[in-house]
């Protein structure tokens, strides 16, 4: 299949663009590069042997859009474009709404011109806000979002179900990704952050390198069996290879679907420093700091539908998750500019 990739060149993009090629699918990657780099088309052609058809175009730049399905036929649209940070988006909830809700528009106007109607989106279990218990399955009601980005999501989410709703021809696949990390086992992609992380792996992984000093752990007081946050993180291979499974839902024209895509298992914050420090070998210092605005206790999914319905289920553990992103921190330890 013709597969378009909005945001391919970036983290979880790069990966599902690795397993869409090794299945023999034609993956065509359109990304502004605001968030990623160009050398990322040269790691997966170095893991894949296969050169992906690379677009550098911004789908806030409808003529380009225009253009590139003008000239390659299009099957599908996987959509991973979009800014993520959260707490930029608090400061900067414009930037936030227009990029990611006008894009998205953007991409739906040119869709439907050029008769393209099936699209698998990047959406997140924060569009769930505080869930009432865990673990979270697909029929919980969306909640209030504690950010701008996150309720980009959760309109994004709205806006896709209303298309399809209005025109069946769409089919549209909502995969809500609960916390991914980790990163192909080459070590020649993974997640690069810009500045100081916002997100716990990452964080890990430059205090390991020695860049940071030491992990600040956001509260030890939640209502957990040692006190700090718990998450369900899911390695990004599983979860591109997700991707690859949800496929089945556009082929079988099944409309509109909904999937958590997580492992099912919670981590607190100190396993996954004690799991990391176990995987690598490498102390992690820590100091317990306040509560950051925003986070809740605890919050795990029920991946049930998604292997009832695709067949898919998480297959690496934590210490993989660990390992594979200590492995790409180390061959990279200025993630793409390094060489
Ligand atoms: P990422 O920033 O690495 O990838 C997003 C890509 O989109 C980047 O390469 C960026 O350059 C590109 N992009 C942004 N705006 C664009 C535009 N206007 N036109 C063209 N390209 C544009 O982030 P990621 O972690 O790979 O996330 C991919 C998707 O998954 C995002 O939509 C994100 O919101 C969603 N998501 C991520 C997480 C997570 O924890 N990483 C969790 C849930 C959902
Ligand atoms: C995980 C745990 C923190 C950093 C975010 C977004 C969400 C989604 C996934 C896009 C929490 C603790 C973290 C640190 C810490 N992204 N932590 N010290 O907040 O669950 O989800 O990423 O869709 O929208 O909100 O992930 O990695 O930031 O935090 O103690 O330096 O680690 O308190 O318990 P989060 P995270």
């Amino acid at each position: 299949m013709n597969i378009l990739v909005t945001g391919g060149a970036g983290y979880i993009g790069s990966h599902t663009v690795v397993e869409l090629l090794e299945i023999g699918h034609n993956a065509i990657i359109m990304d502004n590069l605001i968030n990623s780099s160009a050398k990322v088309i040269d790691r997966i052609e170095a893991i894949t042997g296969k050169r992906p058809t690379f677009y550098k175009c911004d789908m806030l730049d409808k003529a380009a859009m225009n253009a590139l399905f003008d000239k390659e036929s299009i099957e599908c649209v996987i959509h991973f474009a979009g800014l993520k940070a959260v707490g930029e988006s608090v400061r900067e909830p414009y930037k936030y709404y227009y990029n990611n809700l006008s894009g998205s528009l953007d991409l739906i106007d040119v869709m439907n011109a050029h008769n393209v109607k099936n699209l698998i989106f990047s959406s997140s279990a924060t569009v769930y806000g505080i869930p009432k218990t865990v673990p979270i399955t697909e029929n919980f009601p969306k909640g209030e979002c504690t950010n701008p980005y996150g309720w980009t999501k959760s309109m994004l989410e709205q806006i896709f179900t209303d298309v399809q709703k209005a025109d069946p021809k769409w089919n549209v696949v909502l995969l809500r990704y609960f916390n991914p990390i980790g990163a192909h086992q080459s070590g020649l992609i993974g997640e690069t952050p810009n500045g100081i992380p916002n997100n716990l792996m990452p964080y890990i992984t430059q205090v390991a390198i020695g860049k940071l000093k030491e992990l600040g752990i956001f509260g030890n007081d939640y209502n957990t069996h040692d006190g700090t946050g718990v998450r369900d993180y899911i390695h990004v291979v599983d979860l591109a290879k997700a991707h690859v499974k949800a496929l089945k839902k556009i082929t079988d024209n099944s409309g509109l679907s909904v999937y958590n895509l997580g492992t099912g298992i919670g981590y607190s914050v100190l396993d996954v420093v004690k799991s990391f420090e176990k995987a690598n070998g490498i102390k992690i210092p820590y100091s317990i700091r306040p509560r950051r605005a925003g986070d809740i206790d605890s919050y795990y999914a029920s991946a049930d539908k998604a292997y009832k319905e695709l067949g898919w289920k998480a297959e690496l553990g934590i210490e993989d998750m660990c390992k594979d992103s200590w492995n790409f921190q180390k061959k990279n330890p200025n993630g793409y500019d390094d060489k």
